[in-house]
């Protein structure tokens, strides 16, 4: 069972300057929230309290503005600072004192995840004890992702970072489970011709033991990637029409939490306080309404 997560939300953002110039892509919106708050429900929805965030050096008091702490959200939240985008493995080694002698879940600051059944899902996939879990989704375009080949019962045949040459149209989403192993494995890993340390190379490493499972996020379900600025407005243009439709928020973190069982009306109270007069207060404020 695992009961940590981390979420990975430095990077450069380079595809989205000048937006990325004085902010941070995990700190612009998605429609009515910061892209942060995404990654986080997914951690949240899949009942882990106990959670990494990793940001670029510098930028913490940026992050610590709009979420100070897990407190009003009866999580635990660490932040950790990396120098520079080293890769995603180096999550594992920033984090090997947060990891200590569990397992983890990884996901990069930039997911986006909605689905029927998402949470169901979610919750067994983090049932992971020995080896590592990729969670997989068809894109028309994998030659922009990190992509793998399964065969009929599922096992992971081939993956690779990016490939001209098409292999499979299965993307592997940035969303990771791993034993305490990923530590060790990190640290081994050499930096690739573009200088990063990658995460197939994490991942082949796993397979090579015969210890690499993956899922299949359906049809049903949506990942989008919002690596760059038309990423970012169809991700918007999405929420919003979901969000207007059935009056529901998507990644609305402190609906989660109350939902969990994390926090009650005091932490609620509390939000609506530190947010101030705004559409998504007054959407808390109808939370505890309906929960009388
Ligand atoms: O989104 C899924 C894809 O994410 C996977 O299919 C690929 O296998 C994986 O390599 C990754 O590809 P990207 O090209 O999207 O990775 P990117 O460099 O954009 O980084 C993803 C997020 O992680 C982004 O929000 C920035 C953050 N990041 C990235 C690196 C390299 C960090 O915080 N630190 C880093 O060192």
């Amino acid at each position: 069972m695992i009961k940590k997560g981390i979420i990975l939300a430095g990077g450069r953002g380079t595809r989205m300057s000048p937006l990325t110039k004085a902010i941070n892509k995990q700190l612009l919106p998605i429609f009515d929230k910061p892209l942060i708050f995404y990654p986080l429900s997914i951690l949240m929805l899949s009942k882990i309290k106990d959670i990494l965030i990793i940001v670029n050096k510098g930028e913490l008091s940026q992050y610590k503005k709009i979420i100070p702490s897990g407190k009003n959200l009866g999580i635990k939240i660490t932040y950790a600072e990396q120098s520079e985008p080293r890769g995603l493995p180096d999550a594992f080694i920033i984090g090997e004192k947060f990891i200590g002698s569990d397992n983890v879940a990884l996901i990069l600051g930039d997911n986006f995840f909605y689905g029927q059944n998402l949470t169901t899902q979610l919750l067994n996939y983090k049932k992971l004890k020995k080896g590592a879990k990729i969670i997989l989704h068809k894109v028309k375009k994998p030659d922009q992702y990190g992509v793998a080949k399964i065969n009929k019962k599922y096992k992971v045949t081939h993956i690779k970072e990016k490939p001209k040459k098409f292999i499979s149209d299965l993307a592997i989403t940035g969303l990771y489970f791993f034993d305490n192993l990923v530590c060790k494995y990190s640290k081994l890993l050499k930096p690739s011709k573009r200088g990063e340390l990658e995460i197939v190379d994490l991942i082949n490493k796993y397979k090579k033991k015969g210890n690499l499972k993956a899922s299949l996020l359906g049809r049903g379900g949506a990942w989008l990637d919002t690596g760059s600025i038309d990423d970012f407005y169809k991700t918007s243009a999405f929420v919003s029409a979901i969000e207007k439709r059935q009056g529901l928020k998507v990644a609305c973190i402190e609906e989660i939490a109350l939902s969990n069982g994390w926090i009650n009306k005091r932490e609620i109270n509390n939000q609506i306080k530190f947010y101030g007069k705004c559409e998504y207060s007054e959407y808390l404020k109808n939370l505890i309404i309906t929960k009388k």
